[in-house]
């Protein structure tokens, strides 16, 4: 089977002794992880979870999804940061941005997020999308106390428990929150909800291979199975790397080993950005995974490299010129995925009115590759450090080879910028304050 590879560019200057320097620390700061003795530890239950995941619950999801699907054309998911992001992520990945639109006939089940904001046109446009069709709704929260989250919850049961009764309501909301505790899960089992269970040993943007992202997935029809044996895969392939460390003398470094090295090394030339990029709008949410991950994990104790994400050749056309010539303080990690067929050719007229009729008969994914090769060269020119990742094909498998991948690079490259990968103090002020706010209001 073809593996995802790393490759990258522009990154010429890096001397031997300095990529060893970081590597090491790299190498070291995947012992500390795999051995749980870093900070956070108590939170690394993501490392294992791909062979070590509750299988009993995991055939739970798969019927409750086959349920979903069978007495509901849409599903409402209230949930924010790690409780939709890795849903949001893996449906546009696997069905496609406009997978909405493609089954808005009824000929599939459509998959709305909610909680995420606090719009009211928002949430009311997707009330009114769905209020008319029969809906379930999966609540999704670790804490069960998210203010977004509870918001919109609130009004969907109530659109739910309006339409078909407390009791049928109750056959149709799902909650994905601790397995003990709670304001939701108290709610839960009062009102008898089935539920699945956030591991205490996972945190909220570690959480897309439990049923916070596996639920939403498989209800949306695409295979679980397949998302975990591709974490599997992956999982071995580094964790047995980790153990081989040495081999004549030479350093054995996986991909995560040297793309979180690399990424410290930059951070270490005021490279403080890094663009998350790729050349199919497909992946934007998964970009905002991404951004999520690394953000949290890093932004600390006032470091952190700033994760961005863009969308080529979209925003070449918005951001080409400051990646271009701008402040050099930026590199790019940049997502390709191989075309698989040809989609769509360019068609033919008779008169050359664009100046583009010898591209006819070409396929319009041809030409991305293109234009993303002569980005990447123009890019490197521009002094633009890029990390390229190349994944053989757009399905289950490869997403969750990217999931763990990611995952695991993030920590190992939180440990070698010395913070705990695995807290979120900063979210936690806001939603303190945000509370304090509103303490007045309450009678
Ligand atoms: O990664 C995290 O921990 C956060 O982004 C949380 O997922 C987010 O704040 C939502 O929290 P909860 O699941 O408790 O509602």
């Amino acid at each position: 089977m073809n593996n995802i590879e790393m490759c990258f560019f522009g990154i010429d200057e890096l001397t031997d002794y300095e990529m060893e320097q970081f590597t090491e620390e790299a190498l070291f700061a995947q012992d500390v992880l795999l051995n749980k003795r870093g900070p956070g530890a108590e939170f690394t239950g993501w490392v294992d979870l791909p062979v070590n995941y509750d299988k009993e619950e995991f055939a739970r999801i798969k019927k409750a999804a086959e349920k979903i699907r069978s007495d509901s054309k849409a599903l409402v998911v209230c949930g924010i940061g790690g409780s939709y992001l890795g849903a949001a992520a893996a449906l546009d990945f696997l069905k496609g941005g406009m997978y909405n639109l493609k089954c808005a006939d009824g000929s599939d089940l459509q998959i709305f997020f909610a909680g995420n904001n606090m719009n009211a046109t928002y949430i009311k446009t997707i009330l009114d999308l769905v209020k008319d069709k029969d809906f379930s709704l999966n609540v999704i929260s670790k804490s069960g106390t998210t203010m977004e989250t509870s918001i919109s919850f609130r009004i969907f049961r109530k659109a739910l428990e309006d339409k078909y009764g407390k009791e049928e309501a109750a056959e149709r909301i799902y909650a994905t929150t601790d397995k003990e505790k709670g304001a939701l899960k108290t709610l839960a089992d009062k009102e008898g909800y089935e539920t699945f269970v956030v591991p205490d040993d996972i945190g909220g943007r570690y959480s897309v291979l439990t049923a916070v992202g596996l639920l939403p997935i498989a209800a949306a029809g695409c295979d679980i199975d397949q998302l975990m044996e591709g974490a599997a895969a992956m999982r071995e392939e580094l964790t047995s790397m980790a153990e081989e460390k040495e081999d004549d003398e030479e350093l054995i470094v996986s991909d995560v080993v040297g793309y979180a090295a690399l990424r410290q090394q930059l951070y270490s030339w005021d490279k403080f950005i890094e663009i998350f990029e790729s050349y199919d709008p497909d992946l934007k949410m998964f970009s905002e995974w991404l951004k999520q991950l690394f953000g949290e994990s890093e932004g600390k104790d006032g470091y952190g490299i700033f994760p961005a994400s863009l969308t080529f050749t979209t925003d070449l056309h918005s951001m080409g010129q400051m990646i271009q010539d701008g402040e050099r303080n930026i590199f790019e990690t940049i997502i390709e995925i191989k075309p698989t067929k040809d989609v769509l050719g360019i068609p033919a007229f008779e008169e050359d009115f664009d100046g583009f009729k010898y591209l006819e008969g070409k396929n319009v994914d041809w030409l991305n590759l293109q234009a993303m090769a002569g980005t990447c060269q123009a890019h490197s020119d521009g002094d633009v450090p890029q990390i390229l990742f190349r994944v053989p094909e757009r399905s289950e498998f490869y997403l969750g080879q990217l999931f763990y991948f990611f995952e695991y690079a993030c920590g190992i490259s939180a440990y070698v910028e010395g913070v705990n990968p695995f807290n979120q103090p900063g979210v936690e002020t806001y939603k303190k304050n945000i509370k304090e706010i509103l303490a007045k209001y309450k009678k």
